[in-house]
């Protein structure tokens, strides 16, 4: 089976989910091609897919415009094919962050008229090294509000491997 990946990352976790579940694609004997949705779309690479999995993170309650673009581009292939669409935030972290999770993914299905097969919601990491004052201010007071997590320094990674493994090879399954 061929297998497309379309991403975009903002501090490297969605790439570090991506290249997590490509290697575990390749290892079950499937070929892979990765995309960043941030750089030039390759011609065709949706288009010859068998399936694909769409993964980005959410920053101030969106996906990175130019994801939602590059679906919006792709919306009629993408409903050809099974999808599964993966959103990478900190709300999904916390039982009670799971509707606001679920705010965003469903807000940029109506934005871009992507309807996935298939969907989760993936919690990301907090990656304090790489934020500016301003970033760690959001994060601290209004993402992780009432969360006892200390984002002063350091990465603190709140992905559920196991989890994730679980879904993609449900997907491919399918
Ligand atoms: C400036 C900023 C804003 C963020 N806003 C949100 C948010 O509104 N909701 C949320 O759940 N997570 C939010 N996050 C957390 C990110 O979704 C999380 O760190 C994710 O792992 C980022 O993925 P990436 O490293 O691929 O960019 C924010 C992070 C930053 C730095």
């Amino acid at each position: 089976m061929e297998l497309a990946i379309l991403y975009e990352t903002g501090e490297g976790q969605t790439r570090k989910i991506v290249g997590v579940i490509a290697d575990q694609v390749r290892a079950l004997g499937h070929e892979v091609t990765v995309i960043d949705a941030a750089e030039a779309m390759p011609e065709g690479a949706l288009e010859r897919a068998d399936k694909v999995i769409l993964a980005a993170p959410v920053h101030e309650r969106r996906h990175p415009r130019a994801f939602e673009t590059a679906l919006t581009a792709a919306r009629e292939p993408l409903a050809k094919m099974p999808t599964l669409m993966l959103s990478v935030s900190l709300k999904a972290a916390f039982a009670e962050g799971m509707d606001e999770a679920q705010d965003y993914l469903t807000e940029m299905k109506m934005r871009t008229g992507l309807q996935p097969t298939q969907e989760a919601l993936v919690a990301g990491a907090v990656r304090a090294g790489s934020y500016d004052y301003f970033q760690s201010q959001i994060v601290k007071h209004v993402v992780l509000d009432g969360q006892d997590v200390d984002v002063s320094e350091g990465e603190t990674e709140f992905t559920d491997w196991a989890a994730l493994e679980k879904t993609v090879a449900g997907f491919l399954d399918r």
